[in-house]
């Protein structure tokens, strides 16, 4: 297969219009719902500290690595998922970018139903509901959320209209614009936020929790768990990151946009417990309270601080972008998909699997009321079953597989050219290969058969 680059010639597929612009993409997929919603809530179920570690362990040794590898077969090939693995081995390799593609589809199913939770708190907020002589009721009102499937329709199908128009603007108007100017404000509430719930009455009690490791707490399934989140908060193992490198020029320096894309992601979630948990212990609460952990818990602080009921708007709002960022690079890798492969044109693979995506999800969205027996995974209904599979068991696998083929697979002179492009730092490249060959998969293959029961 004879491999075009295209210099000079003006680019048929959309290009970042910066590098900051590149880096901003990128943190904003990476920075969602998972930082601020899952990372709490699945923190407080495995029991904080050992976890929290052995979650920073996994973004540093396979996460930041993968997301490089990503970065780089995007950029060399200029495709999504299923057209990069395909142009560089095909075969079996093309089945990696068709997992990709189906993980899109799957986890924005379920994503977008949590993310229009955060749009009706948003609603709640604007009508001053998060101010102090409401305090008693803030924690019924998750509750009454989720005992209306209506609602939650309305709210996940509002979500789905605002990603899907987003993803038609395409990758300069659309994607770039967005992410610019939320990100960095929303990261300023989180620093006041984890500050104020610092200094209160919990403070030092959720310090202790999220930090100081209480290892036999770390059984198989945490591990795993904490693995798949790593992979999921840094939008890593489906080919999300690797798309958007795809649109990156050729002097973007890729360890340096994964390594700040990766701290910056980390940072968040650990500012959002911070500001979680002293709630939790204050107020006696339980930190494994599960996936209405952030809902119960930050409006009690809004509804305490002074000007809260106007820092809970700005929240919502920020919290409602967030998720926005990252649904769009979700949607991103199916559209990708039809665009590249089927020629469709982006209108219409954006408006169709939208759609598509929408029906996907209405199990999850009345996962909480009319089907709440339908359980598929333990105790977990739909909606938590579905991101069980796909954080589990997706991701660790498409990051395996996406791993062991930069590796082992791809050509090491070209990674070391994406490498070299933008300013090349010499070290970078051996420990790169190191981890990326032999450790990240011998540790995610350690993890995900640990948890199967294989030895
Ligand atoms: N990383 C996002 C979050 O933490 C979710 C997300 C966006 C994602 N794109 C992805 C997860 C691709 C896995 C793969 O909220």
């Amino acid at each position: 297969m004879t491999h075009h680059h295209h210099h000079g010639s003006p680019p048929l597929r959309g290009r970042w219009s910066s590098r900051l612009g590149f880096i901003m993409a990128a943190a904003g997929s990476a920075v969602g719902l998972g930082n601020i919603w899952k990372f709490p809530y699945i923190t407080g179920m495995h029991g904080g500290g050992a976890f929290v570690l052995f979650y920073l362990f996994c973004i540093a040794v396979i996460g930041v690595p993968l997301m490089v590898a990503e970065m780089i077969i995007g950029r060399h090939t200029r495709k999504g998922p299923v057209g990069a693995f395909r142009r560089l081995k095909g075969g079996f390799w093309g089945a990696v970018g068709w997992l990709g593609v189906c993980a899109g589809f799957v986890i924005l199913s379920y994503y977008s139903v949590v993310a229009g939770w955060t749009v009706s708190y948003l609603w709640l907020a604007l009508q001053g509901t998060f101010s102090q002589q409401y305090t008693q009721q803030v924690p019924q009102l998750f509750t009454g959320l989720l005992s209306s499937d209506a609602n939650q329709l309305f709210w996940q199908a509002l979500f789905m209209l605002a990603t899907v128009l987003i993803v038609i603007g395409g990758v300069k108007k659309g994607l770039e614009r967005a992410n610019r100017i939320l990100m960095p404000t929303l990261f300023l509430i989180l620093v006041g936020l984890a500050g104020f719930g610092l200094f209160s009455p919990g403070g030092s009690q959720a310090l202790e929790f999220l930090f100081s490791p209480d290892w036999s707490k770390l059984d198989q399934s945490a591990m795993l768990e904490a693995l798949g989140h790593a992979f999921f908060s840094l939008s890593l193992g489906m080919g999300a990151i690797l798309t958007y490198g795809s649109y990156a020029d050729e002097e973007t320096n890729i360890p340096k946009v994964a390594i700040t894309v990766s701290a910056m992601d980390t940072l968040v979630a650990l500012l959002s417990g911070l500001a979680i948990f002293p709630i939790v212990f204050a107020y006696g609460m339980a930190p494994a309270a599960g996936p209405g952990l952030v809902f119960k818990t930050l409006p009690i602080l809004f509804s305490q601080m002074p000007g809260g009921s106007i820092i809970a708007i700005l929240f919502f709002l920020l919290l409602v972008f967030a998720a926005l960022t990252s649904a769009i690079s979700l949607l991103e890798v199916v559209v990708a998909y039809y665009c590249d492969e089927w020629k469709w044109d982006r209108r219409r693979a954006t408006l169709v699997m939208g759609l598509v995506i929408f029906a996907i999800g209405v199990p999850s969205a009345l996962s909480n009321h009319l089907l709440k027996d339908w359980q598929l995974i333990g105790e977990r209904n739909f909606l938590d079953s579905v991101d069980f599979i796909a954080t589990n068991y997706l991701l660790p696998l498409g990051g395996l597989l996406i791993t062991l083929f930069a590796g082992w697979v791809l050509t090491p002179s070209v990674a070391k050219a994406e490498l070299a492009k933008g300013a090349a730092v010499s070290w970078f490249y051996p420990l790169w290969c190191f981890l990326i060959r032999y450790v990240s998969p011998v540790l995610v293959a350690l993890v995900l058969l640990n948890k199967v029961g294989l030895f």
